[in-house]
């Protein structure tokens, strides 16, 4: 029996096994997710690997475990493990278990914050890097033709971006217009070398390093995706990570935001969960063995925090209570966008479907699904009801 012809089926005598695996870890994250959700509805079978140290980072408010059980609830062929990622026994018997039916790992399993990290640096790195390097040994020594994906961060460029020239106008930085990355934004050929990289970018570094030296080395078929901020609605928002949903949840629930430094203006570019799983599904039908990619909202999709507050009281009415410290986060970007144009022009049928607005109101439509109960709960109990 055949079902799509990427897939390959065999019969047992009960079952019907699907012969094509998707391995994803971090899988009840933001982006893990959304892949999960994808390549399911692409046929595969998907093996999910979280064990949920978002919650252990910042706390019970994001916890994914809601996830966990949605994607469980409903997607019958995927499969949940409550493996940590840098436990090389537990990845290695996965991985021998299912060997070359495995056909694409993307890695999104993650300490995720600038900020974080500089509290436990031996977390952060055994987890970014360490467990980075579990992933690869074991698609290198059990599944060596599955296409690798490492979703890394423009955080590995350090804070060489906020020596650009840089103008503040009222609302947000920007870069002078007469700089080349002006108009599409910062490309792959900024060095990642001589920065000041923070302590999560540095683990990310290493990461990313040796995902390009399993594709040029070893010839595995592994690409890195250089995210500038990654959204939607499955973020678990915390104040350390997951910039546009936490605000988003801030504003819904009336819960106060602090801007740390640059005076609210500093920018990022978003891309949408689903156009970055786009980009994977791309990738994974004609990878590039050891390619790097910039990728984020670009010009299409970016604004600085102020501007950001200002979109969302524009799109919904609600207010972000906010308070601007001047302490900046050490090392953090003062203006970036991605110039995704090397991603393109490798891959030209890839088109965004989300521009700022329709992330904004689709994060605000969430937000309101998800912490409506807790905003009725606290005014009925200001309101003495
Ligand atoms: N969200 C962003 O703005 C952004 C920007 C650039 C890069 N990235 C990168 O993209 C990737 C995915 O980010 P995200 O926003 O989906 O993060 P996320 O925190 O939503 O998801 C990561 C998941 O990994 C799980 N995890 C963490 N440590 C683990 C471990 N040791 N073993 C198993 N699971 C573990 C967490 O529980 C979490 O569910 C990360 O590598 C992150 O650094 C994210």
């Amino acid at each position: 029996m055949k079902a799509a012809s990427h897939i390959y089926w065999c019969e047992s005598d009960e079952k019907v096994f699907n012969l094509s695996i998707v391995i994803v870890t971090g899988s009840s994250g933001l982006i893990g997710s959304e892949a999960v959700r994808f390549f399911h509805r692409q046929g595969f079978d998907v093996i999910g690997i979280d064990n949920n140290m978002r919650e252990y980072f910042f706390g019970p408010d994001a916890s994914v475990n809601w996830n966990t059980t949605q994607l469980v609830a409903s997607l019958p062929r995927f499969r949940h493990k409550a493996i940590d990622v840098r436990d090389a026994s537990s990845v290695d018997d996965l991985f021998k278990a299912h060997g070359n039916n495995m056909e694409l790992v993307i890695h999104c399993a993650a300490q995720p914050s600038h900020d974080w990290a500089a509290r436990e640096p031996m977390t952060d790195f055994s987890i970014n890097a360490t467990g980075t390097l579990v992933l690869l040994e074991a698609t290198r020594k059990f599944s060596s033709n599955a296409v690798f994906i490492l979703v890394s961060t423009n955080k590995v460029y350090g804070d060489t971006p906020n020596n650009l020239p840089l103008y503040e106008t009222e609302q947000r930085w920007e870069l002078d217009a007469t700089h080349p990355w002006s108009e599409f934004g910062i490309d792959e050929s900024m060095s990642i070398d001589q920065t000041k990289h923070s302590i999560f970018g540095a683990s990310k570094v290493a990461a990313d390093v040796m995902v390009q030296e399993y594709g040029k080395y070893f010839g595995l078929r592994a690409g890195v995706f250089r995210g500038g901020c990654l959204t939607g609605p499955a973020h678990s928002g915390a104040e350390l990570h997951g910039f546009l949903a936490y605000l988003v949840r801030c504003a819904v629930t009336g819960r106060p935001y602090t801007v740390y430094g640059h005076k609210g203006k500093q920018v990022r570019d978003n891309i949408h969960s689903n156009d970055l799983v786009q980009c994977f599904w791309h990738f994974y039908r004609d990878p590039k063995p050891g390619a790097v990619y910039n990728i984020g909202g670009s010009r299409l999709s970016n604004c600085s925090i102020l501007e950001a507050i200002d979109l969302i009281a524009h799109l919904s009415g609600y207010k972000v209570a906010y308070s601007v410290s001047n302490t900046a986060r050490s090392g953090d970007h003062i203006w970036w966008i991605s110039d995704v144009r090397r991603f393109q022009r490798d891959f030209p049928s890839w088109a965004y479907t989300y521009d700022l607005h329709a992330i904004m109101n689709e994060l605000i439509e969430a937000a309101k699904e998800r912490y409506g109960a807790y905003v009725v709960a606290a005014r009925a109990t200001r309101s003495g009801r």
